[in-house]
């Protein structure tokens, strides 16, 4: 049973992969290339979204909740697995409800830091699903240079709580003053 969640993790992780390259050539490409690069991203962000959910039941289903929730690396690949999905799914209702205003100007910048956001969050993922899965990656090393060890850090450090709640406040004030204007 196993063997499902790890051939269906593969959906979501090659399409949010795509989809980064996608943005980067929509927002900052040129011609023809950044043509098909902006009309083919909503369809497959939506595939991805459908990719991650199913990996996501997968994982709620091969596994009982008590041995998922009992080990501390289970919780952190969960709740990576989640944020991968709000982030993908944000950047998705935007792309949807700008069309391809989304691709210039300030809102190519967001569409940007949210793909690499999401980016690093499905990495992060995938790589704590390697670890648990006895597949270390190298890419492990390069969070541990950030600070987060995968085998003792299982909290989120208050410097790093402090500068989300600063972005998330920046993001509404940001929002209320572009609404004035707008308004
Ligand atoms: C977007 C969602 C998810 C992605 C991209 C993802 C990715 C992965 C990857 C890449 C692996 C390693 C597979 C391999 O080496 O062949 C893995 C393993 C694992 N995943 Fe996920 N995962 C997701 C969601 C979840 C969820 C929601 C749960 C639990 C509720 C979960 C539980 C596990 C467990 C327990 C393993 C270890 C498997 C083993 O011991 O063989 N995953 N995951």
């Amino acid at each position: 049973m196993t063997g499902i969640h790890h051939m269906l993790v593969h959906f979501p992780i090659a399409f949010w992969a795509l989809a980064t390259l996608l943005v980067l050539l929509g927002v900052m490409g040129r011609g023809r290339a950044a043509d098909i690069a902006q009309a083919s991203l909503l369809p497959l962000l939506v595939l991805s979204l459908l990719g991650a959910l199913a990996a996501i039941v997968s994982g709620f289903l091969v596994w009982p909740w008590q041995a998922n929730l009992y080990s501390p690396m289970v919780r952190n690949h969960i709740l990576m697995a989640f944020w991968a999905l709000a982030v993908w799914s944000m950047l998705a209702v935007l792309l949807w409800r700008a069309g391809k205003a989304a691709f210039s100007g300030r809102q190519g910048w967001a569409l940007i830091f949210l793909a690499l956001l999401g980016g690093g969050l499905f990495a992060i993922t995938g790589t704590l699903g390697g670890h648990l899965a006895g597949a270390p990656t190298a890419f492990s090393q390069l969070i541990a240079a950030l600070g987060w060890k995968l085998y003792t850090t299982f909290y989120l450090p208050s410097w790093a709580l402090l500068i989300l709640a600063l972005v998330g406040l920046g993001c509404a004030l940001l929002g209320l003053a572009g609404r004035r204007r707008g308004g």
